[in-house]
């Protein structure tokens, strides 16, 4: 047996696989050879477009409920926690989520802890705890310093904004952009972020369960510009070719903002609100060891929006394919 063999978690938990991660991560982990258990809510169904190269087994339990942890973490080497629970339509159906995140961190550890697993990868947010962080980013470190308080080895991932066909910060400025042609935000839109594209954050999450090295850290990860959110509304109106005017104004109450987006695009007020709380604060890198530890080639903002343009996913401004952007030729 190879020092690899010996290293490599082989037996995966993956929750959230109904989501817009879990479920591209599923593919990817699956394209590697790993073995995925998928943990869905009961009640709900795992739609795989395409099918996989081996069949997942499927579990059916609620970070919420306890009692339904232990059989689906049973045999388990390592688990990827990508769970949160943002998904209130309405603001008031949202405001618990703080708790229920807390709560369901808590469950997960302990079964975790009970079950042995060696590893957990888990994907937070950026932002720096001295910047007054909005309630979701701070309940997304808060979950990170739960998941860390065990026995198991825990990693976490941080991100800003991740780009791609169906994540709720990307549809809300595909959605804007495409229907508004002068764009008046709030002006926290000047804040500064590092955006990546989710093929990148893929490739981190799958990599550190074959990099041992990344045990127990806690890593940022972005992409390879720092940019507004006005930025990345302009750049994809580059993409798609169309003329916008982007305007950051005082004094935009954020209910207002997340009942306004919760109009113009499909997302909730109730993800709208805890999404535009956030643009107060910088999401930006304060380290990258991550570029040593899983060296891969970062994609452009430019490229990543058009990649998640000519996914197959509805929505407006769909690409047939990535030579419809309106892009430079050296662009990767
Ligand atoms: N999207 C981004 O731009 C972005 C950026 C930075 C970090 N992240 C982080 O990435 C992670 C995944 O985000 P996402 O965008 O993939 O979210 P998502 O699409 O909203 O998916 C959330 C997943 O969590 C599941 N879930 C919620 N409550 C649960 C519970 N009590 N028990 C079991 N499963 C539960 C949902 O299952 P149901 O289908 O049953 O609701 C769904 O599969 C989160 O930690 C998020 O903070 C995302």
């Amino acid at each position: 047996m190879t020092s690899d063999n010996l290293q490599k978690p082989k037996q995966i938990l993956l929750t959230g696989p109904t989501g817009f991660i879990g479920k591209r991560l599923l593919y990817v982990l699956d394209e590697r050879g790993f073995q995925v258990r998928c943990l869905v809510r009961p009640g709900e169904t795992l739609d795989l477009p395409v099918p996989l190269k081996n069949s997942p087994e499927i579990v059916y339990a609620d970070l919420l409920e306890p009692d339904t942890l232990p059989q689906a973490l049973d045999g388990m080497d390592a688990a990827y926690y990508l769970v949160h629970s943002m998904g209130g339509r309405s603001i008031r159906q949202t405001l618990a989520f703080e708790e229920k995140d807390r709560n369901a961190a808590k469950n997960f550890l302990q079964a975790a802890d009970k079950a042995g697993l060696s590893r957990i990868i888990y994907l937070g947010g950026l932002g720096d705890v001295t910047d007054n962080l909005s309630h979701h980013l701070a309940s997304r470190q808060e979950v990170g310093k739960i998941l860390q308080s065990g026995q198991v080895k825990t990693t976490i991932l941080r991100a800003a904004v991740i780009v791609g066909a169906g994540g709720a910060a990307f549809e809300i400025v595909r959605y804007l952009v495409e229907r508004l042609p002068v764009l008046l935000c709030p002006r926290w839109v000047y804040t500064e972020s590092q955006p990546i594209a989710i093929g990148n954050v893929l490739d981190y999450l799958a990599g550190c369960l074959e990099t041992p090295e990344t045990e127990s850290k806690s890593l940022d990860i972005g992409g390879p510009q720092i940019v507004s959110y006005a930025d990345l509304m302009r750049m994809y109106a580059r993409v798609r070719g169309l003329k916008r005017t982007v305007l950051g104004v005082p004094l935009v109450p954020f209910k207002l903002s997340a009942y306004w987006v919760s109009l113009i695009t499909p997302v909730p007020a109730g993800v709208a609100l805890p999404l535009a709380e956030g643009l107060r604060n910088k999401a930006i890198c304060r380290e990258n060891s991550i570029r040593d530890l899983i060296p891969i080639a970062l994609t452009s903002m430019e490229t990543a929006i058009c990649n998640a343009l000519a996914e197959e996913a509805d929505g407006p401004g769909k690409l047939l394919s990535q030579q419809a952007c309106f892009l430079p030729d050296d662009l990767t």
